[in-house]
């Protein structure tokens, strides 16, 4: 078969560049063996075998799934150890029954009383077990048990009391995303570390094994300086990184292995303004750079190579329409584009620019795409 060049693809396409995101993955797994945890990759950015197993600890897992049809595909290639990081709700208990079923270890989350009982209910009248983790709040932006709250003791006793193993505690410290600075991300790392620690201290003072402390987001897990009574880390965009990472200083813009590949359309040169086929369903609608220090529009413009050209970005976006501007405003003709030109875009998010796509175009060496990996999307 001859060689497929990245130069013949239909765009929009999503671009992934596998040199970088080895390094990427070489990054983490390096951290991780200086903090001495286990790592359980969640695999919600890149939902493909082909990512996921080049960053697994074993084909077995362990992984962390966002959502059960994420468990259903992995399980199917051959992941046994599933963690579904997101709380429970009693419509999916019997979707969680199949899996195990399958032979999958799944173990599920969980942050009140309320969902506590429920599970218990359900639990005897199906006489299953489940594998629990309780969820704790260690930054106050989203959801979880306050690491002293009362009600986290009351959860664990009342699981274990009525035979559902309290697995451990899970937190995930999604402030960092909001950090203005390495230090501040260094400091979430051990706030993060320190709220859950102290939860699994209280539910062992009350009799509780508590054998799983699970932490991570990339930053934190990036910038931890050390986790002591930590058992694990999650981290997911770390595979590609993206703008929002660049922004937060975690990545540099080079080290972002995802892009979107575009071709010129057209131009309103008054405005200074190069129209690409590539818009808000190519990039997705995510604006996350936009309460950064530096506003990346709906994203940086670069060359075949995924050099940024200049200082372009994508300034605005419709449905499928990208419209291509010098960040300053200005209109230099010598700026000029030829419609047919292709470029590549780096996305704000990673997650939910992948989610547009059926697949990834996997770039090697001299533009060569090297292989399709699909992936998939929905629930
Ligand atoms: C529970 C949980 N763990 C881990 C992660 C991974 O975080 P990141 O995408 O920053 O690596 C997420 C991301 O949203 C999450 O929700």
């Amino acid at each position: 078969m001859s060689k497929q060049l990245l130069e013949q693809l239909q765009t929009p396409a999503l671009i992934l560049d596998e040199a970088r995101m080895d390094r990427n993955i070489e990054r983490m797994r390096s951290q991780m063996r200086r903090l001495g945890v286990s790592f359980r990759p969640h695999v919600k950015t890149n939902k493909c075998i082909d990512v996921a197993r080049r960053f697994m600890e074993t084909p077995e897992g362990p992984i962390t799934v966002s959502t059960l049809l994420e468990a259903d595909y992995f399980a199917a290639h051959g992941v046994k150890d599933i963690l579904y990081a997101v709380c429970i709700a009693p419509n999916k208990l019997d979707h969680v029954m199949a899996l195990q079923d399958k032979g999958v270890r799944l173990s599920i989350l969980l942050d009140s009383m309320e969902t506590a009982r429920l599970l218990v209910e359900r639990a005897k009248l199906a006489q299953r077990s489940f594998d629990v983790l309780i969820e704790v709040d260690s930054d106050g932006h989203r959801s979880g048990v306050a690491p002293d709250a009362d009600e986290l003791v009351e959860i664990g006793r009342f699981l274990e009391e009525n035979g559902i193993v309290v697995k451990g505690v899970l937190t995930h410290a999604g402030s960092s995303y909001d950090c203005a600075s390495v230090e501040a991300i260094r400091a979430m790392a051990e706030q993060e570390r320190a709220a859950v620690v102290h939860a699994a201290q209280r539910l062992r003072a009350a009799g509780l094994a508590c054998p799983v402390v699970s932490v991570g987001s990339t930053p934190t897990a990036l910038f931890a300086e050390q986790l002591e009574g930590v058992t694990e880390v999650r981290a997911g965009v770390f595979v590609f990184f993206d703008l929002v990472m660049a922004g937060l200083n975690v990545c540099r813009v080079d080290d972002i292995a995802l892009s979107v590949l575009a071709t010129v359309i057209g131009h309103q040169r008054e405005k200074g303004w190069t129209i690409l086929d590539a818009g808000w369903m190519a990039m997705s609608r995510d604006r996350g750079t936009a309460k950064q220090a530096v506003d990346q529009g709906y994203g940086i413009v670069c060359d075949l190579d995924g050099r940024p050209l200049d200082d372009f970005i994508l300034v605005g976006a419709n449905q499928e329409h990208g419209i291509m501007a010098h960040r300053s405003g200005k209109t230099d003709p010598a700026l000029h584009l030829p419609v047919g030109t292709q470029v590549r875009i780096l996305p704000n998010h990673a997650c939910p620019t992948a989610a547009q796509y059926p697949s990834y175009k996997v770039l090697g060496a001299d533009h060569e795409i090297t292989a399709t990996w699909p992936r998939f999307s929905g629930w």
